[in-house]
């Protein structure tokens, strides 16, 4: 047996360890995590679509990896010279990218956490690019979810969901009287399916938003949408004239909700 045979058969050996995969990574050996992945190479097709949206020197930029999974795009976003921090609550993902990441080569470029979305209300870091692919649907408050991610984002949000079928998007949507409510049935109103017990055979999916519920969402949290690389994924860009209504609204409800003591805030408010 040779070196490099050798060499081989212990990856092998190693992914077979690991498995199941979700994410088909691409090592430098050229083996692969997962040849049969059922969605094709998943997600190198989508990583396709989107890398020239995606500025290609990422040197000096922050990225969080939200939902990292094996951590496919955190590593490419690392090989663009990101440093990226890929956080996931199942540790058994973790531990793929974490086996990956040495693999390839990418340990200095990468970190990874065990964490759940909201958990990252309470870190200091903020990210010059949020990578948000994936994951909302499976979030139960997926609302307080976009607007930590928000918080912490100071330029970049790459954005990919699950969604309602349609592409219409209503543009007036500001106001409309008590009783007249027909308008909000039009396809084109910014919508979230609930589901209440399984989508695909997965009891995780809680929410399924449309076209123009993605764009209303991102819009509502501060940002702008600068780019639709492909079906049901959105670049957005933080828009400095219209900032989150989390600035301009309901900032105690947030700060409740990620239990902050927002009493403080008010209390100082009222007293002027
Ligand atoms: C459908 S996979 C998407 C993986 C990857 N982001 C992608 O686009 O290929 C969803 C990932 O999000 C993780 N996840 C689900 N709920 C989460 C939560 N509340 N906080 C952090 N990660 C979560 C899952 O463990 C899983 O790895």
């Amino acid at each position: 047996m040779t070196q490099d045979t050798r060499l081989r058969t212990n990856i092998n050996k190693e992914i077979e360890e690991l498995k199941p995969w979700f994410h088909n990574l691409h090592l430098p050996d050229s083996t692969q995590t997962a040849p049969d992945h059922w969605l094709g190479d998943f997600p190198m097709f989508k990583w396709k679509e989107l890398s020239p949206f995606i500025p290609q020197d990422l040197s000096g930029w922050k990225v969080l990896d939200v939902g990292c999974n094996a951590g496919f795009y955190t590593f490419e976003l690392a090989k663009r010279g990101a440093d990226v921090l890929g956080i996931d609550v199942d540790t058994h993902y973790l531990k793929q990218a974490e086996w990956a990441a040495e693999k390839m080569g990418l340990q200095k470029k990468t970190r990874f956490k065990q964490m759940q979305v909201y958990d990252l209300a309470k870190e200091k870091e903020n990210f010059d690019l949020i990578w948000f692919m994936g994951v909302l649907y499976h979030l139960r408050y997926p609302m307080l979810a976009m607007d930590i991610l928000a918080e912490k984002n100071s330029d970049m949000m790459v954005f990919q969901t699950l969604s309602m079928p349609g592409k219409e998007a209503e543009t007036d949507t500001w106001d409309r009287p008590i009783n007249e409510r027909e308008d909000l049935l039009k396809d084109g109103w910014p919508k979230m399916a609930f589901i209440e017990h399984k989508f695909s055979g997965d009891p995780t999916n809680w929410w399924l938003p449309n076209h123009a519920g993605i764009e209303a969402m991102l819009r509502s949290c501060g940002y702008k949408i600068t780019g639709r690389p492909g079906h049901e994924i959105y670049i957005a860009r933080k828009d400095a004239e219209n900032p989150s209504c989390l600035h301009t609204w309901n900032k105690s409800e947030y700060q409740s909700a990620i239990q902050e003591d927002w009493k403080a805030e008010v209390g100082n408010k009222i007293k002027k």
